[in-house]
């Protein structure tokens, strides 16, 4: 299958919540998962599964390969050299940040996060009784950037630092010299870094991406670093993610706080799939990756066309567009207008962080004709408001 010729029909029959909470009225550009097929290998083993009624216990002498594979893609495609045996499997990335706060920081202890921000990581802090300590990222141009002056500020109040990169909702792949001082204040006021990567693998070519904790030994000690092949590789359902932690000593107080069985196993075909991806994959995924460029820059034409009122933050990485739509003033939130008067179905952006209700995020990993109609569909809610 071609990315760009998806049949509507065909995508209809998904069970997953992309296309099956708002109902086949709307159609859905929410939730991060991509309408495309997934790469060859993942299928064939998944397929390999079916053929074989292969749907058993994991085997324990397997339970490395994972680790294993994430630390080699992790050297070829970003020069960072790990040992696998500092890579825990886990079912979840946002499990794993939850865990973390749980294992590793004081109830009330402050926790810097980055808004807008994807809504798990401002739940984790709340649901886990830390403090939040919101650090919006400012507009710099056509990108956000970091307020570090503000970050300074708050720096002291701070233990712990959830830092999202690339950054979900913005796409910012954040750049060398600001990971430096990013570092250069986790290590000042002994921060706990939690560095969520799962977009990693889906930066745009203008954009170099490095791993937080490769910085330096120094700052690879107070991290853990987070991924998965479920984004890049269209794979969420399985349930499959790593953590990489920065010394065996937060491993282990991570491991103690919850046994392996409490946390749950990650299944069979979760941790072949993943396998698929990491080791056998990288063609899908550049030709996933050409696909996603050009529907960014699609967006971006056709919004400057159809509803020139948006703003839209052109991301460096991964597959979803930051909206500002307060130029439409609207009267209800720009989601729930779109929702009602576009059947169009967005993420609104409250859900980000205080100050973001006038914004949406759009997942435009489809193709350009789904694309269009979205587009279509939003200006035509506009000219009959
Ligand atoms: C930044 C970020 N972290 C984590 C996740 C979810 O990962 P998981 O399903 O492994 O918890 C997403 C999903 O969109 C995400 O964008």
């Amino acid at each position: 299958m071609s990315f760009d010729e998806i049949d509507p029909e065909r995508l209809r029959q998904r069970r997953s919540a992309k296309w099956v909470h708002y109902g086949p009225e709307l159609l859905p550009c929410w939730v991060a998962e991509m309408d495309y097929a997934v790469a060859p290998a993942i299928r064939a083993e998944l397929q390999r599964a079916i053929d074989y009624d292969d749907y058993g216990y994991p085997a324990y002498s397997r339970e490395q390969l994972v680790p294993e594979a994430f630390a080699e893609r992790m050297a070829q495609r970003f020069a960072w050299r790990i040992d696998p045996a500092d890579v825990l499997l886990l079912s979840e990335v946002v499990q794993g940040l939850y865990l973390s706060l749980l294992a590793l920081s004081a109830p009330g202890a402050g926790v810097l996060v980055q808004t807008p921000i994807y809504p798990p990581f401002l739940s984790c802090v709340r649901e886990t009784e830390r403090r939040l300590l919101l650090s919006p990222l400012v507009e710099q141009g056509e990108r956000y950037g970091i307020d570090f002056e503000q970050l300074s500020a708050q720096a002291p109040e701070a233990r712990v630092l959830m830092l999202c990169h690339p950054h979900n909702p913005t796409g910012r792949v954040f750049e060398r010299a600001e990971l430096h001082r990013l570092a250069e204040l986790a290590i000042e006021h002994d921060w706990l870094v939690l560095s969520d990567e799962i977009h990693a693998d889906l930066v745009y070519p203008e954009r170099e991406f490095q791993p937080f904790a490769s910085l330096a030994p120094e700052v690879a000690r107070r991290t853990i670093t987070f991924s998965s092949a479920s984004k890049a590789f269209n794979i969420a359902g399985l349930r499959c993610a790593v953590a990489h932690f920065g010394t065996p000593e937060l491993r282990a107080r991570f491991e103690a706080f919850l046994p392996a069985h409490a946390r749950g196993g990650v299944g069979l075909l979760a941790q072949q799939a993943t396998l698929a991806a990491w080791s056998d994959s990288d063609e899908w995924l550049a030709n996933a990756l050409r696909q996603l460029d050009s529907q960014r820059q699609r967006l971006q034409v056709r919004l400057r066309e159809r509803l020139p009122a948006v703003k839209m933050y052109s991301p460096e990485a991964t597959y979803l567009a930051w909206l500002d739509c307060r130029g439409l003033q609207l009267e209800q939130s720009p989601g729930s207008f779109f929702r009602h008067h576009a059947r169009v179905a967005l993420n609104d952006g409250a859900a980000f962080g205080p100050g973001f209700e006038g914004f949406v995020r759009l997942n435009f990993a489809t193709s350009a004709g789904i694309l269009d109609e979205i587009v279509e569909r939003m200006a035509g809610a506009l000219s009959g408001a």
